[in-house]
């Protein structure tokens, strides 16, 4: 069965089952710098968890794109990804752990038609804070999974991060039939025999700052499944890159290349997959995070490129053929190709550039390793590769390794870390000191923004809060959670309620304080789970109070006129508000 086909069976199963088809979000969080990409399904769902209203009802259903950069170094072996798509399924305080473990099993049985025998189920095995879960192990038995395939883990709990919703987990597992790599073998041990295909979370608790749990307001389940994994399974595959996903730039690559090694052929392949997605959804190659991470994708699946002896004028047709394969289960990259082409091309040509420059350097630094006798470029050589040359850490490794010496990684890591808290120093001062020029208008767009969203709330209800917002020095753009279009009176009231609370002149406060404390004084923010301990809040008299790192205004008074321009539907349950001040 081809990955698009199990993930149309997916989303029809759970459609039958009174779930709402949702849509993937971009694989780019919107409006949260906090985290790079979207993880995991639940990532754009984490306020529904929290126990805000889903327009779309308590049973939902996606596929999302995802992106784990923790796993780019292993990429290359049979089984690490760093795209991969994830089918999941929610409940929202609507069902709970039996209903969800009936769903799976049957949906495995019968849909993807899995014998029954070859499955093997982990649930959580108890630790300080909470029993071991019998009940899930008493509901596989039920369903038909025996008691010697069930395994109690400690470690069967799930959270992103640090601190959020979360639960104990119940994982399901293929037994590849292959041997027990010893007696003790079991769904834990990553011998191969047994393969994770599906986790159902079930969250109910928020864990603090603290480490203490708290009850969620309800009760959710929270599943995700490996499409790529699923797919290969079923396939009988031993590696992702053996399924039709991957086959053709494979076989491609196998064509091209004059020195054959199958482990720089899957980096090509997947770092073209990955970059063609992220581009796709609006990310750029830089020197800072996500843009890092993007641009660490490109140069090493161009350096690979270069080690199989593949000419780099190939690139641009290897895009073709990958966003031909991808676009039907990705119908969105047909529109962006060109983009994609070009941003993937430029950035070939900055690296090859790079890569002359950084080759004779590091030729030069060999040279005197070797000169004194000693077999490790230090951390500071290997960041100024990077500094000065644009030459990445990893590049330096290969090159490091190709010529039988060891890099200081760690050292460079320290260096690496300084220079991003230097770099964002750097631009948030730019900004404050742009802001008397040409960054006022920003500011007071910041300030108009808050006051908007205070004021949606007492017109249309307390179940708007914010999902978006986009200033420029012209205009501001706001997403609010909302199901219908505003009528003119809604839109006027909210004029004047803005206007008002302008020509009020209310003092703008900024205040620092304890999440906790933000949170009890009923502080608005859009993922409140993602800030630290303490949390910098603007306050606006009576009317406004939300976590926010700012710029604002001091005074309301020096906004002007607020004038709505535009209402509109953003997405499903979201609509959008284009505004300027006059
Ligand atoms: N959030 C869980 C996971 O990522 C289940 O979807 O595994």
């Amino acid at each position: 069965m081809k990955a698009i086909e199990i993930r149309n069976k997916y989303l029809n199963y759970f459609k039958n089952h009174g779930h709402k088809v949702i849509p993937s979000a971009p694989l780019i969080p919107e409006n949260d710098p906090s985290v790079l990409f979207n993880t995991a399904g639940m990532q754009p769902l984490v306020p529904y968890l929290l126990g805000e209203k889903h327009p779309e009802g308590t049973r939902l259903t996606d596929y999302q794109k995802c992106i784990r950069t923790n796993d780019i170094d292993e990429v290359g072996d049979n089984r690490h990804l760093t795209f991969f798509e994830m089918l999941g399924n929610w409940s929202l305080g609507d069902y709970f752990k039996e209903e969800s473990i009936k769903m799976s099993f049957e949906f495995l049985t019968k849909e993807l038609q899995i014998p029954a025998e070859k499955l093997s189920v982990t649930c959580f095995g108890g630790n300080e804070l909470l029993p071991k879960d019998e009940q899930t192990a008493k509901i596989w038995e039920n369903t038909g999974i025996p008691r010697e395939r069930i395994y109690f883990l400690n470690d069967n709990w799930w959270i992103a991060g640090e601190t959020g919703p979360c639960g104990t987990d119940t994982e399901m597992f293929l037994d590849t039939g292959k041997p027990k790599c010893c007696n003790e073998c079991n769904p834990d041990c990553d011998c191969g025999k047994y393969v994770e295909i599906w986790n159902n979370v079930f969250m109910e608790f928020f864990k603090n700052a603290d480490g203490t749990l708290t009850n969620l307001k309800q009760k959710n389940v929270d599943t995700g499944l490996g499409l790529e994994r699923v797919a290969m399974l079923l396939q009988g595959k031993e590696t992702p890159y053996d399924i039709e996903i991957f086959v053709p730039v494979m076989e491609k690559l196998s064509k091209l290349q004059k020195v054959d090694e199958i482990h720089s052929r899957r980096i090509i392949a997947e770092h073209l997959r990955s970059s063609i997605m992220i581009i796709s959804d609006g990310g750029r190659p830089s020197n800072l995070d996500r843009g890092y991470v993007l641009r660490r994708l490109i140069r090493r699946m161009i350096r690979h490129m270069n080690k199989l002896q593949i000419n780099l004028d190939e690139l641009g047709n290897l895009i073709d053929l990958d966003i031909n394969v991808l676009r039907e289960m990705y119908p969105e990259l047909s529109a962006k190709k060109e983009t994609i082409k070009s941003v993937i091309l430029e950035e070939k040509d900055k690296f090859v550039k790079t890569l002359t420059h950084g080759e004779r350097e590091f030729a030069k630094e060999l040279n005197k390793i070797k000169n004194s006798g000693k077999d490790i470029l230090e951390g500071k050589v290997v960041f100024k590769l990077y500094d000065t040359y644009g030459f990445p850490p990893e590049v330096t490794k290969d090159l490091a390794v190709e010529n039988g010496i060891k890099i200081d990684l760690d050292e460079f890591k320290k260096l690496y870390k300084e220079h991003q808290e230097k770099s964002r120093q750097g631009s948030s001062q730019k900004f404050k000191g742009g802001l008397a020029s040409t960054g006022e208008m920003e500011t007071k767009y910041h300030t108009a923004t808050h006051l908007l969203n205070a004021a949606l709330k007492q017109v249309l209800g307390s179940h708007v809060h914010q999902r978006g917002s986009n200033i420029t020095d012209e205009r501001m753009r706001f997403d609010f959670s909302h199901d219908s279009k505003m009528t003119d009176e809604e839109k006027n009231k909210t004029e004047e309620l803005v206007n008002k609370w302008i020509k009020e002149g209310i003092k703008v406060e900024h205040l620092e304080m304890r999440k906790e404390e933000a949170v009890n004084m009923g502080a608005e923010a859009m993922f409140i789970e993602k800030y630290g301990d303490i949390v910098s809040v603007y306050k606006i008299g009576d009317i406004s109070l939300e976590i926010c790192g700012g710029p604002h205004v001091e005074n309301t008074n020096e906004l002007g006129h607020f004038k709505i321009k535009k209402e509109e539907s953003s997405s499903s349950g979201v609509r959008r508000i284009k505004a300027i001040l006059q």
